[in-house]
């Protein structure tokens, strides 16, 4: 895929993860932003990760594959695809999972993801809406 334009309204959302944040990423989103902020610790988002993830796995916004790193997959050498719009993270987490050989693919969560149809019996989106243009806010 080619870079995202300056001028998409998704730009904003994955601009931040460059090399360098992504160094700290795990200290800052993990000792601080999930607990504190989101009330989420790392233990109970690994704890989902191991009761969810198939041997055949689909990640949304990888980051730096921190969860897929930590957490137990059903078969010593599960089907891992990463999906991401930043090339940054896609890298990261790429390398850190070098174990199960992931596939890569980089789009936007919010444009046809241009995978095969009932391909994955898996799949995570973590901590991406609020990378998303748009609000939160539910409209009923
Ligand atoms: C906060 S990190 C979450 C990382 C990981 N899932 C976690 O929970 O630690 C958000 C990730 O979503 C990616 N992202 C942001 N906007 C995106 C979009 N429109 N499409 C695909 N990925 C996106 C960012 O590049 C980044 O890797």
């Amino acid at each position: 895929m080619a870079a995202i334009e300056k001028t998409d309204p998704a730009y904003a959302g994955q601009a931040l993860y460059t090399r360098r944040f992504l160094k700290v990423y795990d200290a800052v989103i993990y000792g601080f932003n999930s607990p504190v902020v989101w009330r989420c610790p790392k233990a109970k988002l690994i704890g989902l990760y191991d009761a969810h993830v198939s041997d055949c796995h689909l990640d949304i916004g990888v980051g730096t594959g921190l969860l897929l790193d930590e957490c137990r997959f059903p078969v010593p050498a599960p089907q891992v695809t990463l999906m991401d719009l930043n090339p940054n993270s896609l890298d990261a987490a790429a390398q850190r999972l070098t174990r199960y050989a992931p596939r890569t693919h980089q789009t936007n969560v919010l444009d046809p993801w241009g995978l095969p149809q009932c391909s994955f019996d898996s799949v995570a989106m973590c901590h991406v809406v609020h990378c998303l243009p748009g609000t939160i806010r539910c409209s009923a």
